[in-house]
């Protein structure tokens, strides 16, 4: 497993990689990586015969105010948790100034144009520009043939899918499906930050998306039903603080006025203390669900 901390050092060692006929995948993280991250991992290898992980907590995702300084850094055992999971040929942890050689905020960004209104971009100021800033930078310098995203940041993968098509990147995006608790909880780094109180009680984020899934099986076909049941569900908790639940189309995301045939997504962001949690369910009306 080679470490690289420069653009020029993992440009360089992808090229190789690829003159030796490699097919190459991606799988970008910020580290603290939990068994979520080590799923797109073992994705990831089966669909190439290069592995590249990268870490690298980007502060141009994060809004004034959020938890940029306070985020998990945990470099020497994430290394540690890949080496032992295997199947990883390449870490690429650069440092601010490496991604962003010309200061931040960098003059040059990439913008997906509306599909930011809803769900998390209505609350995360300028949070998916630097995602997809990001991502596009790590694409350039890992030069991957497919890149693998978790299906529980909905929003995000959504939003790259469209970026990295429209752009022509010429990279597969492949979606993972959420890895969960025992008890139903999306892992995610900043489930750390919970105290046992708080992680007791947030079993109520996925319970409550599990309830969509039950209301539509019985034939709910109104949003705003299924919202304000999430909304209901969420307030039995009482450390819980719901940012937004809503149901979108899996298209554009945005609000729907009834469920037709098709996909929508049921997605929750909740507050418990500092720390927020987002999940969410996809609703196949076309397939066989319902
Ligand atoms: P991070 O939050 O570290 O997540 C890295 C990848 O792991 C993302 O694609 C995310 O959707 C996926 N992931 C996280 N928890 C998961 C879970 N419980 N099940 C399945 N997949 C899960 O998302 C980011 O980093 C950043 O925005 C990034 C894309 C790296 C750009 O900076």
């Amino acid at each position: 497993m080679e470490l690289l901390h420069t653009v020029e050092g993992m440009q360089a060692h992808a090229d190789a990689a690829r003159a030796a006929s490699q097919r190459l995948a991606l799988v970008p993280t910020m580290g603290a990586l939990h068994e979520g991250h080590l799923a797109l991992v073992e994705a990831a290898r089966q669909r190439a015969d290069h592995v590249t992980v990268s870490i690298f907590v980007n502060p141009t995702q994060f809004a004034p105010g959020e938890d940029y300084a306070q985020y998990p850094r945990t470099l020497d055992s994430d290394l540690a948790a890949l080496e032992s999971a295997g199947g990883v040929d390449a870490v690429f942890a650069p440092t601010p100034e490496a991604m962003y050689p010309f200061g931040l905020p960098p003059f040059t960004t990439v913008h997906v144009r509306d599909l930011n209104r809803y769900l998390c971009g209505a609350f995360r100021e300028g949070h998916f520009e630097g995602v997809t800033t990001v991502v596009t930078k790590l694409f350039l310098a890992c030069r991957p043939h497919v890149a693998i995203f978790g299906e529980k940041d909905a929003q995000q993968l959504a939003i790259l899918r469209r970026m990295t098509a429209e752009l022509g990147f010429g990279i597969e995006v492949i979606g993972h499906p959420i890895v969960r608790e025992a008890d139903g909880l999306a892992l995610s780094s900043r489930n750390r930050y919970l105290s046992a109180e708080e992680r007791q009680q947030a079993v109520v984020v996925s319970k409550a998306l599990a309830e969509v899934h039950e209301a539509v099986a019985g034939g709910e076909r109104d949003p705003r039903a299924l919202v304000d049941a999430m909304r209901h569900t969420v307030a039995t908790a009482p450390l819980a603080e719901l940012q937004y639940a809503e149901v979108v189309d899996t298209e554009l995301l945005q609000p729907v006025e009834t469920l037709t045939s098709g996909r929508y997504l049921a997605a929750l962001a909740v507050f418990f203390g500092a720390t927020r949690l987002i999940d969410n369910t996809t609703l196949d009306l076309e397939g066989s669900d319902y």
